[in-house]
């Protein structure tokens, strides 16, 4: 699938972007182990989070929905699932595959692991180290990638780990193997990660205890089914931020949008940038806070952005560039060497198309200088990476010519309905066959 994009335009208007991928999968994944029926609305009707759930119906768990963004899921608690049939397979979706392997080495039954190209050469190294020390058997292949097989049967124990990396992915799979595990499971991180997986187990009865950078549970307890009303995904509403901060004429209310702290990185970065953004009607929601979001056109500044901000916006870095073409002066970001290992190297692949586009892009090791100034025209590729499509298709409200996006179907797997919805907004964007 092509994005086609004609220059120029405003963003304007009033919804709500579809329900957060992160807190998604955690309502499918913690449902399914609970005791009871955890109804969900607001659920993310993607390709990643249906991963997740296609996943646990094959496990052997009943989900009714979705319908409009509402699930019932009938928790078989934590020791009820049943071994699959085949090989799980998991499509583009890091999450499931690194929560699902601390979750699944805690079974009775083996079961395997597979995904897409670009999910196959992700590294799990990151999660099937500390799990190995837990007393999991999980195999890679030679290069720490899936296909992962699970060894059912083992038993765990808890360890402290000290992440190398701050990832939410590897701090939630370390968790979920605990709930499984002998003793304590103590996980300390070198930077607040998204905690959504900690709210959701203790809103689910959980005993987990948080202390300065450690989060702590102990195995054998038990969960008990909830009812989660999924906030729409700051990280889809990132897309809309941008959009309306650098096209001039822009006015938009983004609704019900997740502002767990661990998330919001990305509103602090475009304030430090000059956006104009209001948080209105702050409030809390099943225990994630949501607030609705007016921004409107602001010129913007080059920052050099604050390393502090970097886990709290990973995946908002692609937008964020965008911001940076068409900001004025020089942005700098260092410190997010991750950005490599995410659905692709986007910080390669941010800088390719951003230079096709006649930007003053540096890429480094770690992240990336930018020098702002008008953007021109031509054909990107997104590498298959769906927030490398969404942004670039964000940047035509600037470009001086047409943008053709190249391979964009997987913007399915965050933002079902994006184009729709751009185009509603105020972008000038068709979409058909490569
Ligand atoms: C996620 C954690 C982050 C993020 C990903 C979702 C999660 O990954 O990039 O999109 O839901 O836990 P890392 O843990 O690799 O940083």
């Amino acid at each position: 699938m092509v994005f086609e994009l004609k220059p120029g335009g405003a963003v304007r208007g009033r919804f709500r972007v579809p329900g957060d991928k992160s807190v998604s999968h955690r309502a499918v994944m913690l449902g399914a182990l609970a005791e009871g029926v955890t109804e969900v609305q607001g659920f993310l009707e993607g390709e990643d989070a249906l991963a997740t759930l296609a996943t646990f119906r094959a496990l052997g768990v009943r989900i009714d929905g979705p319908e409009q963004g509402r699930l019932r899921i009938h928790g078989v608690g934590l020791h009820g699932l049943r071994a699959p049939a085949e090989p799980l397979y998991l499509g583009n979706s890091g999450t499931t595959m690194r929560l699902l392997s601390g979750l699944l080495a805690g079974q009775s039954f083996d079961c395997t692991l597979t995904g897409d190209h670009s999910l196959s050469v992700r590294p799990m190294r990151r999660v099937t180290e500390p799990l190995a020390r837990m007393g999991a058997r999980i195999d890679t292949t030679d290069a720490g990638t899936a296909p992962l097989r699970i060894h059912g049967g083992t038993p765990l124990k808890g360890i402290d780990y000290a992440l190398p990396v701050a990832s939410a992915q590897v701090k939630s799979a370390l968790l979920l193997a605990g709930l499984y595990a002998e003793g304590e499971t103590r996980v300390t991180e070198p930077a607040p990660t998204r905690d959504h997986t900690e709210r959701m187990l203790a809103g689910m009865g959980y005993a987990v205890r948080r202390d300065g950078a450690s989060v702590s549970l102990r195995g054998g307890g038990k969960l008990r089914a909830a009812s989660i009303d999924v906030p729409a995904d700051i990280s889809s509403a990132a897309f809309f931020l941008v959009a309306a901060s650098i096209a001039e004429g822009s006015d938009l209310t983004l609704e019900h949008v997740g502002m767990n702290p661990t998330r919001t990185g990305v509103v602090d970065i475009l304030k430090l940038m000059g956006a104009d953004i209001d948080v209105l009607n702050p409030r809390e929601v099943g225990g994630e806070p949501v607030a609705d979001l007016r921004v409107r056109h602001a010129p913007l500044r080059g920052v050099q952005i604050p390393e502090e901000l970097v886990p709290l916006a990973i995946d908002e870095f692609p937008v964020l560039f965008v911001a940076a073409a068409c900001a004025q002066g020089e942005t700098l970001l260092t410190g997010a060497e991750e950005l490599r290992v995410k659905e692709s190297d986007r910080i390669a692949v941010m800088a390719e198309g951003l230079r096709t586009l006649g930007a003053d892009a540096e890429p480094t090791p770690d992240g990336m200088r930018i020098r702002g100034g008008g953007l021109g025209g031509g054909t990107v590729h997104s590498h298959s990476d769906h927030r490398i499509a969404m942004s670039f298709a964000v940047a035509s409200l600037r470009a001086q010519a047409p943008i053709r996006i190249e391979d964009c179907a997987n913007v399915n797997t965050s933002f079902p309905g994006f184009v729709a919805l751009a185009r509603e907004a105020g972008l000038n964007i068709e979409q058909g066959p490569a």
